[in-house]
């Protein structure tokens, strides 16, 4: 009889042993599935409510043929799907939730072995949360992005086409009708988006954290070659569960050190950041605000996709995909990391080749010189914030401006168009209460829309700073997850209109001009917005979430609990 944990249900002779076996016979299961072999948890994010993921019960079938190919039991079960386009008020709020439904779904059910498929945004790094705290052998199958979208014989990318749209209906430079036949247009195929939003963000992650097969990351969700990588994934995570290949051994300091430089490379989202963060903090692995800057800061970006570029993550997959990549900006990458296929980087991608340089740019000749996620510190953000400076405006990278602030989400919405808005383009529009607890949920609103009457005159960009998130597709010169946040006292909460706020992204630095006499003045009479939730998860949220610069975690998550159960259910 065979060792795996899965026994300690199957495998045993007596009362327990028949109730675990029984009731899963009602499903037509011959004897022999229980007879030790692995069994192999797919942990599915379906649902007809995450667009991005409703293809993966397909997806699932090809899971599962190849787990049979190689010997194995593979049993889907569903957690909490997380869709970022319908989920109020914002799909941040439970990524902590579902990490929860991820990690006691797989370690209270008789599996040796699971296989995450994720799709949109928070589904990858919810399971990755969940599966890192019970530290079984995992391996990714991401969903993949759509097809590219095509309007009126032109490529519209999710979400950063969205911005621009919008700007434009705003304007009346596009009818209501065009905007509503781009609708169809921009999401024509089942998949995630296809910008290099968050969701291509977090497949490149856990591709260059070596959790997923080779070459996963771009393939399109519709692309036969997607089904082939589940098939493949199927058969190799039974592999893994022989060799014990758990997941710990995968995320090492290293293969976070390899994510940080790839994400500047590909110019990800900065959502990367927190995820990655709240990641490393469930599998055990030393990593802070700082480690992103000095890692990534000063790497190039090479891929040249919408928001920071013009392409889209089809044209990624046909260029080479992210083995290109890899394999370019190989000498900043520890290549000896070993993968979920058991080899190396550096064996993975020996063979990788550019199709298209458009698409991949070359290491020593890059779209960008240094495009890394940058972290600014300052007495706005004494814990720090970030700025994605391959998304934001050159001219405004070392800027000095009079601050316009919108106390909360609907004072922004209630005042930005109002034509006696005292604004002007040196301006630096300041949202406050959009942190983890002053939402609650850290949204992805940091973007502000411009005010109409700038846009109007053809202003494009502004110095936008806030506590909130900033969606992975979005762009412009957008300071995020200041921490801390306003909400519990951050001084981004004593930010009053007229201050002088100075952004230099080249010192790293985001200052508030206002005296420390005059801060202690306003911090004193400053009141705490009451919270205002008695009761349920978003009580349990706002008492124990952790801040941006620790990855907004739960304070009682950080740190795993391994797999073992000790006591039987009946
Ligand atoms: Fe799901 Fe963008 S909305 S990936």
């Amino acid at each position: 009889m065979s060792t795996y944990r899965s026994q300690e249900w199957f495998g045993k002779r007596d009362k327990m042993g028949f109730i675990y076996r029984s009731w899963m016979k009602n499903q037509g299961f011959p004897e022999d599935m229980f007879d030790g072999r692995p069994v192999i948890g797919i942990c599915n994010t379906w649902s007809e409510l995450t667009p991005c993921n409703a293809h993966l019960r397909d997806l699932a079938e090809s899971v599962k043929r190849g787990v049979y190919e190689a010997g194995g039991f593979p049993l889907e079960f569903p957690i909490m799907s997380l869709g970022e386009t319908l989920l109020k008020p914002t799909a941040m709020l439970f990524r902590n939730l579902a990490s929860m439904d991820a990690e006691e779904s797989i370690r209270g059910n008789p599996i040796d072995g699971v296989v995450l498929l994720t799709g949109c945004d928070k589904t990858t790094p919810s399971t990755m949360m969940g599966a890192a705290s019970v530290d079984l052998p995992t391996i990714v199958v991401p969903g993949g992005p759509m097809l590219n979208g095509k309007y009126k014989g032109q490529d519209i990318g999710s979400g950063t086409s969205v911005w621009k749209l919008t700007d434009d209906l705003k304007t009346g430079l596009i009818t209501y009708q065009d905007y509503t036949y781009a609708e169809s247009c921009m999401s024509r195929s089942p998949g995630h988006c296809m910008t290099m939003g968050t969701a291509s963000t977090m497949a490149c992650m856990v591709e260059s954290l070596g959790m997923t097969l080779p070459g996963a990351a771009a393939i399109p969700a519709v692309d036969s070659r997607k089904k082939v990588l589940a098939q493949l994934s199927g058969r190799r995570i039974v592999e893994m569960v022989k060799e014990d290949l758990k997941i710990s051994k995968i995320l090492t300091r290293a293969a976070f050190e390899n994510a940080i430089r790839v994400n500047a490379a590909v110019g990800g989202s900065s959502n990367f950041i927190i995820h990655l963060t709240a990641i490393a903090g469930r599998i055990g692995v030393e990593l802070n605000l700082q480690d992103f800057d000095t890692l990534g800061s000063n790497m190039p970006l090479l891929v040249n996709l919408m928001p920071s570029g013009a392409y889209l993550m089809e044209d990624f997959y046909y260029a080479g995909g992210l083995p290109v990549v890899i394999k370019e900006i190989a000498s900043q990458l520890h290549m000896d990391a070993v993968t979920v296929n058991g080899k190396t980087h550096a064996e993975n991608v020996d063979g990788a080749v550019c199709y298209n340089s458009s698409v991949i740019y070359p290491y020593d000749d890059p779209l960008i010189k240094e495009a890394g996620i940058v972290v600014l510190k300052g007495n706005l953000a004494e814990n720090g914030a970030v700025i994605k400076p391959s998304a934001a405006s050159t001219s405004l990278m070392q800027h000095r401006g009079r601050a316009v602030v919108f106390e909360n989400i609907e004072d922004y919405h209630a005042r930005v168009d109002d034509p006696d808005l005292d604004i002007d383009e040196t301006c630096v529009m300041v949202l406050k209460n959009v942190g983890p607890v002053g939402y609650p949920g850290m949204p992805e609103v940091g973007n502000m829309v411009l005010p109409k009457k700038l846009l109007d005159k053809g202003i494009t960009d502004l110095v936008r700073i806030s506590d909130g998130r900033m969606s992975g597709t979005a762009y412009g010169t957008v300071v995020l997850h200041v921490s801390p946040e306003s909400a519990i006292g951050g001084n981004l909460a004593l930010v009053q209109n007229g201050d002088l706020i100075e952004l230099d992204v080249h010192a790293k630095r985001l200052h508030l001009n206002v005296s420390g006499e005059e801060l202690d003045r306003r911090r004193a009479a400053w009141k705490q917005t009451d919270l205002a939730y008695q009761r349920g998860y978003v009580n349990l949220y706002i008492q124990h979430v952790q801040q941006a610069d620790k990855g907004a975690d739960f304070d009682f998550l950080v740190g795993k609990s391994g797999s073992r159960v000790t006591r039987d259910s009946h």
